[in-house]
């Protein structure tokens, strides 16, 4: 999404808990003494310490990198955004080939997600200040009438980008984009709830809800809409929008209430949303179709699915499968049958299945031919990363008829039941998991130029960042 630089996300926001946990009804038969048949060739291998170092080091000359150039886009003080408005978002330097001198609805949110995490967990002025600049652009493009329409009816939230100085974009795009209103309520939110908890309730009232409730009406009356994909390009109802939404509005029932305003529309219609989720997985294919709603020939197996997956994660919600989260069944063997997706790339021939390969958009992708890109590679290791804590957090690991294929990669022959901690195979799936996990980053660290700048893509022939 962001071109040179971003990394999208690598804070996990556990804050509240924005759906109810649901029972799991957890066997409580421990499988003690259970013999991990650990696969001897392949995975976790002896080199996985060896990889973990380089991972290890990898993340900690990447992280300021990626920081610094993130905060580069962001108008008017960022090195590369001199010229964009305070506040806004841009995409890329890059203004031709591809053009991403705009400020996108949904990227500017997940910067900014990304940025009230980094906040919230330790103070910094700069940042607020970003922050609050970040408010203020989005209060002026929500009244900008647009091709998508305008704040009357709501209709013009849906656009997916204006130009930097905060004008609207007339040409031929992809619209309406229907994420970027519940995404960018998502991270207000989140800084709305840091406000509150540091005494500014008045701030998060006046100042931020007016922004948040634009966009939480909107979801509200629109979720049922089809539109355009966070790629651009299906025009349908996409999984990342439709769970993107249900999270907004469920948060921001919760964030109502505790600014004394009235958010039961919200919370009436969430489950509706949540209802439409279920309806993305393929239970005979034991995937997301991350379009629904249209017909235009591909597999839907989807990078989408796993950006969803980790965008809501919530560590509170354990392995719920009704929200996707990182560690359910169904989002495991999701991860297993998207990544498979993409093993057909030169640069991954000859990996076995269970071992990191480099992910793109989706197995169909002609985009600049159809390529590997770092945010998804990241989102295939992020997804796993999650899965890992829950489970040491919970201290078990789950594994069903609907997630065997994923853990049978990892430990060939495991059966379905529930491993407690201390069991070998627990310990197994740990290891190799975090081995899976780090592969992905491996792989990103080793197609990373000198300097550290991630460009969009990289060449599933042999590697060369692009775009
Ligand atoms: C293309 C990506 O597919 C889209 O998600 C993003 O919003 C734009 N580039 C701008 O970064």
């Amino acid at each position: 999404m962001m071109g040179e630089g971003a990394i999208i996300s690598f804070w996990n926001s556990t804050s509240v808990a924005y759906a109810q946990p649901i029972m799991h009804g957890l066997s409580s038969i421990l499988l003690l003494g259970t013999l991990a048949a650990q696969k001897v060739l392949g995975l976790p291998g002896t080199n996985a310490p060896l990889q973990r170092r380089a991972v290890d080091s990898f993340l900690s000359t990447e992280e300021p990198i990626a920081l610094q150039k993130l905060l580069c886009n962001i108008g008017s003080n960022g090195c590369e955004a001199q010229s964009a408005a305070p506040g806004a978002v841009v995409a890329s330097p890059s203004t031709s080939n591809p053009n991403y001198w705009y400020t996108w609805t949904r990227d500017s949110a997940l910067v900014f997600k990304c940025l009230v995490d980094r906040f919230t967990h330790s103070y910094d002025a700069n940042l607020q200040n970003l922050i609050q600049e970040y408010i203020a652009a989005e209060a002026r493009l929500q009244g900008v009438s647009n091709p998508s329409g305008s704040l009357s009816d709501g209709s013009g939230l849906a656009e997916p980008k204006f130009n930097v100085d905060l004008s609207t974009f007339t040409g031929p795009w992809g619209r309406p984009q229907r994420d970027g209103p519940a995404l960018r309520a998502i991270a207000l939110i989140s800084y709305a709830n840091w406000l509150i908890d540091n005494g500014y309730t008045d701030t998060a009232k006046q100042i931020v809800w007016p922004v948040v409730k634009n966009d939480l009406t909107y979801v509200a009356q629109y979720w049922n809409q089809t539109g355009f994909d966070l790629w651009e390009e299906v025009d349908g109802s996409s999984f990342f929008t439709v769970a993107s939404q249900h999270r907004s509005l469920v948060e921001g029932s919760i964030l109502a209430t505790q600014l004394g305003q009235d958010g039961s529309s919200y919370s009436k219609v969430a489950p509706q949303i949540l209802c439409m989720v279920q309806s993305f997985w393929v239970s005979n294919g034991g995937y997301i179709n991350s379009n629904i709603n249209v017909n235009n020939g591909r597999t839907g197996k989807d990078a989408n699915s796993l950006l969803t997956s980790i965008h809501n994660f919530d560590a509170a919600l354990g392995c719920d499968a009704n929200t996707f989260q990182p560690c359910s069944d169904k989002a495991l063997s999701n991860h297993k049958a998207v990544v498979d997706s993409f093993r057909f790339y030169s640069i991954n021939k000859g990996v076995a299945e269970g071992q990191a390969v480099a992910v793109g958009r989706y197995s169909e992708d002609v985009y600049y031919n159809g390529n590997p890109w770092y945010l998804a590679t990241l989102a295939a290791a992020e997804q796993l990363y999650d899965a890992l804590y829950v489970w040491n957090k919970q201290g078990s690991i789950t594994v069903t008829s609907t997630s065997q294929a994923f853990f049978g990669d990892l430990v060939s022959g495991i059966n379905p039941g529930t491993y407690a901690s201390s069991s070998s195979t627990f310990q197994s799936v740990v290891q190799a998991a975090t081995a899976y996990a780090d592969g992905f980053v491996a792989i990103v660290a080793k197609y990373t130029p000198s300097g550290g700048a991630l460009a969009e893509q990289f060449s599933k022939d042999d590697g060369t960042p692009f775009r």
